[in-house]
């Protein structure tokens, strides 16, 4: 164990962030522990590896989150509770947000965390936001209230294989010569590379300057939802007819997309309320605090395209992706 680095507790490791996150840390030398909910879930995938170690627990639970909290010095917030099989559990997502981040933090003030470094959402209050940009902007504020200082990274549609945004986007895309959309599909939304949201998240623990902030993060593209599918259907040679109708409602939408891609209801109906928000960077003072190489969202297409080693729509390799076109 590298002394010198902080010792780093990952929620939600076992999700499309937390387990990319969780293979940069280690690989960087961060001591990691992470909570889950099923320990034998995790090392299925996962497997040991040396400077990680895993605890059950459910932030949900106040007593096993400060076990897990016991002795670190940072942690990243990577949870969120959409999900759940009947109407009224897909619907009270919210109140298990507020409920987890609650327990969080008294955890957290308990045992003397240092730092919390939280992936929520972009969109501004006061904009008619979703039930689910509201929620993660409240539990950003529920966080920031702890002792813990923390760090707020605001992020819109994450581009990356196994991802909730581009797995609707390519089941939707492959399977379907033309897609009925509502209207929403033309908001502007300023999507990034799961790659660069790792950097990021990693730049943030070896960053100071970043505590204590709220960080917007976004790709170099701000584009539409219908620009997004029509980049994908580029990449992979693909001739669509994308129709946009006033009268589809998100809620009538989800069922259709919940039968086409294999993103659970209880997720897609949140994510697509969303939709009519414009969710784009106010504030870009993170390129300077962490100066990297955004990925332009056709290449973030094409590495989610290679890396996925399943279903419709894989690519030899980002090479022969970009040169194809
Ligand atoms: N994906 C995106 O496009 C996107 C965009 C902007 C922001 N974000 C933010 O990024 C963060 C991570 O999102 P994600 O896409 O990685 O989500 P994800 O793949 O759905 O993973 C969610 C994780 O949360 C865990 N979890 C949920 N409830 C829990 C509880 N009560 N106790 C312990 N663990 C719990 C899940 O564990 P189980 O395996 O046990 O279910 C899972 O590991 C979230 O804060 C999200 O708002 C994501």
């Amino acid at each position: 164990m590298n002394e010198t680095k902080p010792r780093v507790l990952i929620t939600g490791a076992t999700g499309f962030i937390g387990g990319r996150l969780l293979r940069a840390l280690t690989k960087e030398g961060f001591p990691v522990r992470c909570i889950v909910r099923s320990s034998e879930r995790f090392r299925k995938r996962f497997g040991e590896s040396p400077g990680m170690e895993v605890v059950e627990g459910d932030l949900l639970n106040r007593e096993s989150t400060r076990r897990a909290l016991e002795g670190m010095d940072a942690a990243f917030y990577l949870v969120h509770s959409m999900g759940g099989r009947g109407m009224s559990e897909i619907k009270s997502f919210a109140e298990r947000d507020r409920k987890a981040a609650e327990n969080f933090v008294r955890a957290s003030d308990e045992t003397g965390l240092s730092r919390v470094i939280y992936l929520g959402g972009l969109g501004e209050m006061g904009d008619n936001l979703s039930e689910h940009l509201k929620s993660r902007q409240h539990v950003g504020e529920i966080l920031a209230s702890g002792s813990a200082r923390a760090t707020i990274l605001r992020a819109a549609n994450i581009i990356g294989a196994g991802g909730a945004p581009f797995e609707m986007l390519r089941h939707l895309a492959e399977k379907l010569p033309v897609m009925i959309c509502p209207r929403w599909v033309e908001t502007l939304a300023q999507p990034i590379a799961v790659q660069n949201v790792i950097e990021y998240c990693v730049g943030c623990l070896n960053v100071p300057e970043t505590t204590g902030s709220s960080l917007d993060i976004g790709g170099p593209d701000i584009i539409s939802y219908r620009t997004l599918m029509e980049i994908y259907c580029r990449v992979r040679g693909l001739h669509r007819i994308i129709i946009t109708v006033p009268v589809l409602t998100p809620l009538l939408s989800s069922y259709w997309i919940n039968l086409v891609t294999p993103v659970p209801a209880g997720v897609v109906m949140p994510l697509l309320e969303g939709l009519k928000n414009e969710v784009i960077c106010r504030d870009n003072r993170i390129r300077e605090l962490i100066p990297i190489r955004l990925i332009p969202m056709e290449e973030a297409i094409c590495m989610a395209l290679v890396e996925s080693s399943e279903g419709p729509g894989k690519l030899p390799s980002v090479q022969a992706c970009l040169l194809s076109r």
